[in-house]
């Protein structure tokens, strides 16, 4: 049998919390050196939504956590006060190159919207990730700074649908 991808709220699988809070805390908890894992376990606990911002979604392979996302507000003041952020994009190590980042995103993008959102924007520290995103038609709009001194890099998508086309 293939093995299957299912994405769920994390409000449905509390069950997973303590997994990507560390996942969180490991990959980025260095952007603030003082940060414990409890400040990833608080953060995800204000994600536990359904319908509404912030939300965290939990990728399952056959059961088990292999990856995350969030649609979150512009928290961190970036110049989209509308717009919904993806944030937390992670794949567990061990499952990556396989596509699953890939799939994590287009469900990203089919939540935000079917929560009514026309587009969609992300930043990012790694500049090894442009090629990623360009692939998947994110557009880089810009760079900055992010807590200080990190580089980061921004990316959009329209998410609007695409209008039906009607013969003439
Ligand atoms: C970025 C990440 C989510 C990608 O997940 P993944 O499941 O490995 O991605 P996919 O298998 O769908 O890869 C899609 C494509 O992107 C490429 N790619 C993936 N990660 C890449 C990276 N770090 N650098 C460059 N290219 C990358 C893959 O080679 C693949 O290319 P292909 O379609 O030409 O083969 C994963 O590497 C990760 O969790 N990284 C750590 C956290 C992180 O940096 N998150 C992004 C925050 S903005």
């Amino acid at each position: 049998m293939a093995p299957e991808l299912e994405f769920y709220p994390l409000a449905d699988k509390p069950e997973f919390l303590e997994q990507l809070a560390t996942w969180n805390h490991n990959q980025w908890g260095y952007f603030r050196p003082n940060e414990t894992i409890q400040f990833s376990r608080n953060l995800f606990t204000e994600r536990l939504n359904r319908d509404h911002l912030p939300i965290t979604y939990v990728a399952l392979l056959n059961g088990q956590p292999v990856g995350m996302f969030s649609l979150i507000t512009d928290i961190y003041e970036m110049g989209y006060p509308n717009t919904p952020m993806l944030n937390n994009v992670y794949v567990d190590k061990q499952h990556r190159k396989k596509g699953i980042g890939k799939a994590m995103v287009a469900h990203a993008e089919q939540v935000a919207s079917e929560l009514g959102f026309e587009n969609i924007f992300l930043f990012t520290g790694e500049k090894s990730l442009n090629k990623f995103y360009k692939s998947i038609q994110w557009e880089k709009t810009g760079s900055g700074k992010f807590l200080g001194d990190h580089d980061i890099w921004f990316f959009e998508k329209n998410i609007a649908p695409a209008p039906i086309s009607r013969p003439r």
